[in-house]
């Protein structure tokens, strides 16, 4: 990071890779923009200006606005633009992403990459594995951009809807109620909002879906840990019976080519749930607009062509948005805006707490005391105690299993289910050939089975405890995997990114690169 302008040489993943008042600061910027070309007056100060700086548009999915307006305000900078053509390209010959990519970067002193790919969580793979590359031979920051990566997210697609959104409202960020209607399931551009929203001071988000296209609970629990209340219908019939509907419509078209067949077989009746009809038209509050990221659907769209020439349209100038806050956000990675921002940048992560602590022995307990009830008495050794405890006897039978697959613990040994003294059930592992844990397998134990205790035995009493809670991060084991099969670190990919979590909540880990949760116990292979 540039430390005179703090926006230089940034990557935009994911929404939440600009902070909220740094996305406030590319809507002054985009709003200042719009108003000068408006007028006829001076765009210099926006223009980068630079022959030197290599823009590549990677659209290795199909795209009409994303790619054209960035084409466009490539161009408006005066800047190297590539067109990077994937059909004709090396992917064909099954060369990975970051080969290409580490190529395409010694061609230019600068570059800017926006990727569009079905694989999800790319531009944060690259930018630490092209990043690190850069920095060993003294080369400037890449930067990557995502242009709709999966379902996952849609960062610029975000900046310029909450753009238009406060564009409605006067540039008043005071307060938003708005309806998400259409596909939430698969609609990366909702599942950006669930942060891009928070440059709102105040959120009622309305989720507006069938069961099948509903937005999955992790984006729902982001928006509600960041204060939005969110409430959901199942169509926009039962929406409009509600009373309370808002002047912000969002739609979305289905997105059929990331569904499953069973899925796709209801179309038709999926469709019907979240289609406008002329019907509607007297339900709606005073001054409502429609958004849309588009396309639509030339034969069945949500938004019907019969809305075009009415006052709801608003998806019009949502799309010419794009090409204003396109410019804006390659002036702020480029480092030609952004040296006047003085706000906060995103917060770093709190230090993580330390998962592995020591306890007291507070009496010299021998080991017939405390694991008599058909575990073997050790001389020397370890016992793993409390596993699962308070799960049920079949969790505490599943945990005690992994943990003798993942910890490869086929040494003599014993091991049961037993009641403790709270008559809850807990799993014990008793282990009289080993003396020593490494702290790979420390860390590994405590990923596997969170609150269990190690306990180290010598001269038959226990001499040091231990007891282990959830890692804060998750990575550099062989036997770990995202279960994403779309994710840039999925082994059916071969991209050769190694899988790495961090923990999400108390029970639950988040892939670092496409965001899908995964309970405790998924992310491993055994
Ligand atoms: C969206 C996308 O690609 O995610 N379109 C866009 O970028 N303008 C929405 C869509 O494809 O439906």
């Amino acid at each position: 990071m540039n430390t005179q302008n703090p926006l230089r040489g940034r990557t935009l993943a994911v929404a939440g890779d600009l902070s909220v008042e740094e996305q406030r600061y590319l809507y002054e910027k985009t709003r200042a923009l719009k108003e000068a070309w408006r007028t006829g007056g001076d765009l210099e100060p926006f223009r980068v200006d630079d022959p030197e700086l290599g823009v590549y548009l990677m659209f290795l999915e199909d795209s009409t606005r994303t790619k054209e307006s960035f084409r466009n305000a490539a161009c408006f900078h005066n800047v190297k633009l590539n067109v990077f053509d994937a059909n004709t390209s090396s992917f064909k010959k099954s060369e990975s992403i970051v080969d290409t990519v580490k190529m395409l970067y010694g061609y230019s002193r600068r570059s800017i990459f926006i990727m569009r790919t079905k694989t999800e969580g790319v531009c944060r793979a690259l930018e630490e594995q092209v990043g690190d590359y850069a920095q060993r031979i003294g080369g400037e920051t890449p930067v990557f951009i995502n242009g709709g990566d999966g379902k996952h997210e849609h960062p610029t697609q975000e900046f310029l809807d909450e753009f238009t959104f406060l564009e409605q409202r006067g540039f008043d960020d005071s307060s938003i109620h708005v309806a998400l209607i259409g596909d939430l399931q698969h609609g990366r551009t909702i599942h950006s909002k669930a942060e891009g929203l928070k440059v709102f001071r105040n959120v009622v988000v309305d989720l507006v879906a069938p069961e099948e296209l509903a937005l999955p609970e992790t984006y729902k629990r982001k928006m509600r840990e960041n204060g939005f209340e969110v409430r959901e219908w199942g169509s926009i019939d039962e929406y409009l019976q509600s009373g309370h509907v808002s002047d912000t419509w969002y739609f979305t078209r289905l997105q059929l080519e990331r569904m499953g067949d069973e899925v796709k077989e209801r179309e038709d009746e999926l469709r019907r749930a979240v289609t406008f009809r002329p019907d509607f038209l007297n339900q709606l509050p005073e001054g409502t607009r429609f958004f849309h990221p588009l396309p639509r659907h030339r034969e069945k769209p949500v938004v019907p062509p019969f809305l075009d020439s009415t006052a709801l349209n608003g998806w019009d100038e949502q799309s010419i948005n794009g090409f204003f806050t396109r410019i804006i956000e390659l002036a702020l990675v480029a480092g030609k805006l952004g040296h006047d921002f003085t706000g906060q940048g995103p917060l770093p992560k709190p230090p993580s707490q330390p998962f592995i602590s020591e306890v007291p022995i507070t009496r010299k307990t021998t080991v017939q005391d405390r694991f008599k009830v058909g575990i073997k008495p050790v001389d020397e050794g370890i016992v793993i105690d409390h596993i699962a405890r308070g799960h049920s006897e079949q969790e505490i039978w599943n945990r005690v299993d992994r943990i003798r697959r993942i910890l490869n613990l086929n040494v003599r040994s014993s091991h049961g289910v037993f009641h403790t003294s709270d008559q809850e059930f807990k799993g014990i592992i008793s282990l009289p050939d080993i003396t020593e844990f490494s702290p790979t397998d420390l860390k590994k134990l405590a990923a596997v089975s969170p609150g269990c205790t190690l306990n180290i035995i010598k001269e038959s009493s226990v001499a040091s405890k231990f007891r282990l809670s959830m890692p804060p991060k998750i990575y550099n084991f062989q036997e770990i995997s995202c279960k994403n099969p779309e994710c840039i670190t999925h082994p059916s990919g071969h991209q050769h990114v190694a899988p790495f979590f961090h923990r999400d909540g108390s029970e639950a880990f988040a892939c670092h690169y496409c965001g899908k949760v995964h309970g405790y116990g998924d992310i491993w292979d055994l």
